[in-house]
């Protein structure tokens, strides 16, 4: 009996001396897998962005805050960015498609990571992170103002017009009514749109001041964004474990969870476009999900868009004299690109920001597993065909794998002091 007993108590600290052993960290991943991890984590900081010269001053970041918060850049006076981009909802709006002022045909991204993409919207039509914030305020179904009200609430706002000029230099006097109409901007397909009008009435030297103005509002509120950024989730802490060989940090990843990580890379292939710290390639793919109403053309649209964008990374207002668009649109691959391609999103936070894809027609990250295990109701594949698309044929129990990796890339953990408008666009010691 008592051999036995010390039998035992041998066993049990040999088990703790193998389960603590520094040599294997993980029993379920092989060593290629947790070479592929390492690649996985951490998301490196926030890559630099040359043509916006305010992208990591503080100032401008407080500044783009309050303005991304501010209803008042509005035509109805109710919408601002965070009616779509709400921070309690991933920062989106939780609806299948978006909707402020009128509806919108597509689903709301995500701005979590925004400001690693390399290209913005799902057909990727901008090409930097401020000139993507100029389009919304115009756009009829969103914000539904123009570039000369939003210039306007800027210069008649004590707060925002000291910020402002703190940043950028004097503003123009708007009160010159004759040369700064209330509203104007140019308006595509549409010349006699009271705002084209008045627009095409506008000397083109004031137009160009305007202009001035508009960008240094989206640039503003680019290094806000640039502040939203989530990478501390149990799959990191567990990545950091794999380096450390720390069992406490290994096991912030379930055991469901690391066998579906083996799938991710593995048997599932996610990785092949969902590749990076961002679990995106940053590019364009046609992942076959099914279309509603379906005439969304994607990249095709968005290459054109981009090239004939006024405020594309060529255009005079990128601070880099166009050394990162002449490399950037020139990289941007023509004439093969298919349509029904969309880009990769991020899968950090994935789990909190339902619906999904382009038009959110999945419901949820179930759905959405289920749909690459079966390819069922999959769009026609069109020319340039993802090879790596076949029905993968999961089990049900390879299914709750998945999902508990994809819930393992969860980190919300942003500080509350971004996530709301903050009391003063002037970084003070006071206004914290
Ligand atoms: C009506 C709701 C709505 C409003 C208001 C809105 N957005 Fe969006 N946002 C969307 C939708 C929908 C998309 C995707 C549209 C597309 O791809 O064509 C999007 C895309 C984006 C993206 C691209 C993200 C990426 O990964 O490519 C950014 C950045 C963004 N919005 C920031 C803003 C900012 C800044 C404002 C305020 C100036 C704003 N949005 C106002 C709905 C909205
Ligand atoms: C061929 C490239 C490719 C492969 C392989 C791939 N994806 Fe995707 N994924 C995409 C693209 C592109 C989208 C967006 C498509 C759209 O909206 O039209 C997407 C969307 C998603 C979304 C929705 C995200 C959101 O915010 O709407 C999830 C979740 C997702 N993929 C997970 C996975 C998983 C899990 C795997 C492996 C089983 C996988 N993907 C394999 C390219 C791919």
């Amino acid at each position: 009996m008592r051999t036995l007993i010390s039998f035992s108590v041998l066993l049990v600290v040999a088990l703790w001396f193998v389960t603590r052993s520094p040599t294997a960290p993980s029993h379920l991943l092989t060593g290629q897998e947790v070479a592929i991890a390492l690649e996985l984590s951490p998301l490196p900081p926030v890559p630099p962005s040359p043509t916006n010269r305010v992208a990591d001053d503080p100032a401008a970041a407080r500044l783009g805050q309050a303005l991304f918060f501010d209803e008042r850049l509005s035509g109805t006076g109710d919408v601002s960015c965070a009616t779509c981009h709400d921070p309690a909802r991933g920062w989106g709006d939780g609806r299948r498609l978006a909707k402020a002022i009128a509806h919108h045909p597509r689903h709301t991204l995500t701005l979590w990571n925004v400001a690693y993409n390399r290209w913005f919207f799902w057909a990727g039509r901008k090409d930097t992170l401020w000139s993507q914030a100029l389009a919304p305020f115009e756009d009829p179904r969103e914000h539904g103002t123009s570039r000369l009200a939003v210039a306007h609430v800027v210069h008649d706002d004590d707060d925002l017009r000291s910020a402002y000029e703190e940043l950028f230099g004097a503003l123009p006097d708007l009160a010159d009514g004759a040369r700064f109409p209330a509203d104007a901007r140019p308006v595509a397909g549409d010349e006699e749109h009271p705002h084209a009008r008045a627009w095409a009435a506008m000397e083109e030297r004031d137009q160009a001041l305007i202009d001035d103005v508009f960008v240094n509002v989206g640039k503003s509120i680019a290094a806000y964004q640039r502040r939203i950024v989530s990478r501390r989730a149990p799959f990191d802490v567990f990545v950091e474990g794999l380096a450390a060989r720390d069992r406490d940090k290994v096991a912030a990843l379930s055991e469901s969870a690391q066998r579906g990580f083996s799938l991710f890379v593995g048997k599932a292939q996610c990785l092949v476009c969902h590749d990076g710290p961002n679990f995106t390639d940053l590019e364009f793919h046609a992942n076959r999900v099914p279309t509603g109403e379906g005439s969304d053309p994607g990249r095709p649209l968005g290459i054109s868009r981009l090239l004939e964008d006024p405020f594309n990374s060529l255009s005079r207002h990128a601070d880099d004299g166009g050394e990162e668009g002449r490399r950037k649109l020139a990289l941007a691959p023509m004439g093969w690109r298919t349509p029904g391609e969309f880009k990769t999103p991020t899968l950090r936070n994935v789990a909190r920001t339902a619906p999904y894809m382009h038009e959110g027609q999945i419901a949820t990250l179930r759905a959405v597993v289920e749909f690459y295990s079966t390819l069922e109701n999959a769009a026609a594949p069109g020319e340039h065909t993802e090879t790596i698309l076949v029905p993968l044929h999961l089990s049900e129990a390879e299914v709750d794998d998945l999902l508990a990796f994809l819930a393992s890339l969860t980190d919300e953990t942003l500080d509350a002091d971004l996530r709301r408008a903050p009391a003063s666009a002037r970084l003070t010691s006071q206004s914290n």
